[in-house]
């Protein structure tokens, strides 16, 4: 409803723009009389924090001739993409800044659907180093970092402490934890993101990366995952289903049902992005003050995240792509990074900002998160993204529902994942 109503303003700005070009003798081509500047859309998937409103009234109140509308699409990444998707593809060019997920880049950049971006324009030297990877590609810089994600460990601190034990830093360590404290407690073991959407391609992915594996090689024309690792990491998690230190319920799990359990106080251990922080810190919370994260184990060691997050792209069809630019800049301007953080809850794209002693008093999580995004991997590249994580999706779902043994559903995700790969 939340987007309906936030497209319904997009579309009326929109009606109101293109009158005003008609008027002002726009060319067929779209070209403007008017050096790329005016008003504008910004579209993005849920904000979850509620925070960006209030971030683009800064930028309106300063440039009210180069207004942006927020216009949010559903919570799902899945979702969202196909909705920006069916507009790109019509030409109704509803939206002239995107945000994108990381994973997107490619695709967008590879269609045509978003213009690329002149790399001396935009302070890249100050953000993290694997974000920039992200929004390049074919060795074009096609979008500008915004947001970034690491997927991170979160545990219930009051009762691993009353029990003196630590947290997990292996996978054999956090099976007995949740086998054994959780039940004493009252509690589920561990959860994630396992219903099949984008977030169970992520939780594949860091199962089978920390343990070591692949899932595709080189640009996707090789497939790497019928491995032992990969076996590990799939069997990890259909075991816990399977011996109930994960519970049925997670298998529909997005982020927000499984920071909503994990808040409720139902969870020991929930794998979640840096955003939940806020949410279980809260006063709807049961768990404030009495939980902590750290980053994902694995089954020696720590394990390996999924880089995640978000690029802001100018689309090729932005009426104002000067404006457009503009906004962007203002966005990934250290003050803004910083209102991302504090008020948003999401971690930044400027590096400096994780060694701000104030910020990291506020956040403690905020070294853990800056390790885990320096060692996170991106999700598996091929120009048939979408198939690619929809086979990863259904695999595993298939695996922790117990339909599938862990060994033959690896196996079949190689031959899912050859016959994509064969289709290029
Ligand atoms: C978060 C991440 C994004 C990922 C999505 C999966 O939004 O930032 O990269 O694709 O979760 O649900």
């Amino acid at each position: 409803m939340r987007w309906m109503r936030a497209a319904g303003r997009g579309l009326l700005v929109v009606m109101v723009v293109l009158t005003g070009y008609a008027a002002s003798g726009v060319t067929p081509a779209g070209r403007v009389p008017d050096g790329g500047r005016g008003p504008m859309t910004l579209a993005t998937a849920g904000d979850l924090t509620g925070y960006l409103g209030r971030v683009l009234d800064g930028w309106n109140r300063a440039r009210p001739d180069e207004r942006v509308t927020l216009v949010e699409l559903p919570d799902s990444a899945d979702e969202t993409r196909s909705q920006m998707i069916t507009d790109l593809r019509s030409g109704a060019g509803r939206f002239d800044v995107l945000n994108i997920d990381v994973a997107w880049t490619s695709e967008f950049a590879a269609a045509g659907w978003i213009a690329p971006v002149d790399r001396e324009r935009f302070p890249l030297g100050s953000f993290l180093p694997p974000v920039v990877d992200t929004a390049t590609y074919d060795g074009r810089l096609y979008a500008v970092p915004y947001v970034t994600n690491a997927g991170m460990l979160f545990y219930r601190k009051d009762v691993l402490d009353r029990a003196g034990e630590r947290p997990p830093r292996t996978w054999a360590e956090l099976e007995r934890q949740a086998r054994t404290l959780a039940p004493a407690h009252g509690l589920d073991g561990y959860a994630g993101q396992f219903l099949p959407y984008e977030g169970l391609t992520v939780n594949a992915a860091e199962a089978v990366y920390s343990a070591g594996g692949t899932i595709l090689g080189d640009e996707g024309e090789r497939v790497t995952v019928d491995s032992a690792a990969a076996r590990a990491g799939i069997g990890f998690l259909a075991r816990g289903v399977r011996d109930g230190w994960i519970p049925r319920e997670a298998l529909a799990y997005t982020e927000e049902e499984s920071r909503q359990a994990f808040q409720d106080g139902g969870l020991l251990f929930l794998r979640n992005w840096p955003y939940a922080w806020a949410g279980a810190s809260g006063t709807g919370s049961r768990v404030a003050g009495r939980f902590g994260a750290v980053p994902l184990p694995g089954p020696h060691g720590p394990g390996t995240s999924v880089l995640g997050g978000s690029n802001l792209a100018v689309s090729s069809h932005a009426r104002h792509p000067e404006s457009a630019r503009d906004l962007i800049a203002y966005l990934t301007s250290e003050r803004v990074q910083r209102r991302v953080l504090t008020e948003g809850a999401l971690p930044p794209v400027r590096a400096a900002l994780y060694g701000d002693p104030a910020l990291v008093r506020r956040f403690p999580y905020l070294p853990a998160l800056r390790s885990s995004v320096l060692a996170a991997a991106p999700r598996p590249k091929s120009p048939h993204y979408e198939q690619v994580s929809l086979a990863v999706q259904a695999v595993l779902h298939d695996a922790m529902a117990q339909r599938q043994a862990p060994e033959a559903a690896v196996g079949r995700l190689a031959g899912e994942l050859a016959a994509i790969a064969r289709r290029r």
